[in-house]
């Protein structure tokens, strides 16, 4: 079958500008699909920077105005790859110019942002999709298979961290490039929105939606030269965020994250506790999915470490790949989410996250930052 064109203008070429040009590189390489990603135009206020990250990609041209991009007749998709305080500007922009809209997470700054998001794409009927890539890691694919095939049986409790260790010096700035997570006016929040997001996705995904959370969070530097005004300043970003919940069915949620976990540099972790079966996963061994089946024969049971390699349909994504018994790296959770989308394009039926499943996440992050707040339990939103 011909392949169709789908061109793709990509907004930042930062960290995700990488990782998401790779997956458009790769997908069509190793996944079927109707539809061909062309690497359009990258568009960043450098342009000698933008035109370098061209070269070495093959985007075909350079934007230096996102605004600019977005009105380009000649691209399909938007991707959003900038600090989060710019996604919804761009997303509006790009929803009105009828272009479907791939978008990095957090989907936004809050609810209030999210919301005007989901309208926008709703309203002009446009393809979009937020990155929430860790559901695409084969093993941690396998354990929603394992989840909706009911082998849990009741779940009891859900847990995960991210732990990171990289911005424990006091005497590192806040703001501008490669430190605007630190930043509140550009990031919105701190670990809560960088790396718990991924976590809840992860978990809404898995087990259903959150009802109710309590949480704590913690600055533990209060104030750190700003690079943009060159002046200390208060630090308004969570520097730690730890929480409890109540999942809509009825089990109990157990979150923690923070950027001061010495010796952690990115340590997601989950595990989900059932009554027949518990199951783990881990980033940094993360083609291996921990299984413990209660209903396994007494003298051999025990946790099973399941390479999650196998090229059978058995192993999500896996029959795409390599032979049984080679690994897939972070780099495939983006090429599976490009393959993905683009195969929703095709069949009419859009892979997730969209963004409306997006802002079920944006609901629990204003929970939780409202909860440290006022210190109490408070009820997550629903749209
Ligand atoms: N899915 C994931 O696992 C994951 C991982 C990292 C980051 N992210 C998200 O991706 C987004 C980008 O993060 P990053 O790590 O790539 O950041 P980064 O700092 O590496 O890159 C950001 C890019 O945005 C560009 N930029 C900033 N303002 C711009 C403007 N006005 N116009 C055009 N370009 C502009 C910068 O020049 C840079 O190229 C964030 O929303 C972040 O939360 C997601």
């Amino acid at each position: 079958m011909a392949k169709q064109d789908y061109r793709i203008g990509m907004i930042g070429y930062g960290f995700m500008g990488r990782a998401h040009s790779n997956a458009y590189v790769q997908a069509n390489n190793f996944f079927d699909l109707k539809y061909r990603p062309v690497l359009k135009a990258i568009c960043a206020r450098d342009e000698a920077k933008a035109k370098a990250f061209a070269d070495q990609w093959g985007y075909q041209s350079v934007e230096t105005d996102w605004r600019k991009l977005v009105e380009r007749k000649d691209i399909d998709a938007v991707d959003v790859c900038v600090p989060n305080n710019l996604h919804a500007e761009i997303a509006l922009a790009a929803a009105a110019n009828g272009k479907a809209i791939l978008c990095e997470k957090p989907l936004a700054m809050n609810v209030a942002e999210g919301r005007k998001m989901v309208e926008a794409v709703e309203k002009a009927k446009v393809p979009n999709i937020v990155w929430y890539n860790y559901r695409r890691i084969p093993a941690v694919t396998l354990a929603k298979r394992l989840i909706e095939e009911g082998k849990l049986g009741k779940i009891f409790h859900y847990r995960a961290k991210f732990l990171q260790d990289w911005t424990i010096k006091s005497d590192l700035p806040q703001g501008g490039q490669g430190l605007w997570r630190l930043d509140l006016a550009a990031a919105g929040a701190g670990v809560s929105g960088d790396l718990l997001a991924h976590c809840i996705d992860t978990a809404i995904w898995l087990n259903g939606g959150l009802d109710t959370v309590s949480c704590m969070t913690e600055t533990f530097v209060k104030e750190r030269m700003h690079n943009l005004t060159g002046k200390v300043e208060k630090v308004g970003i969570d520097d730690a965020c730890i929480f409890f919940g109540r999942f809509a069915n009825g089990s109990l949620a157990n979150f923690e994250s923070t950027r001061y976990a010495r010796g952690h540099k990115a340590l997601y972790t989950f595990e989900i506790n059932g009554e027949n079966m518990s199951l783990g996963w881990d980033l940094h061994d993360l083609h291996r999915l921990q299984v413990f089946d209660y209903r396994d024969e007494g003298k051999i049971r025990g946790w099973k470490s399941v390479h999650v390699t196998d090229n059978s349909p058995d192993h999500p994504y896996m029959d795409k790949w390599w032979v049984p018994g080679l690994a897939v790296g972070y780099d495939c959770s983006f090429t599976h989410q490009v393959a993905d989308f683009l195969d929703g394009l095709a069949s009419g039926k859009p892979a997730g996250p969209t963004f409306r499943d997006a802002l079920e996440t944006q609901h629990v992050l204003d929970a939780i930052l409202a909860s440290a707040k006022d210190q109490k339990w408070v009820t997550v939103g629903k749209d």
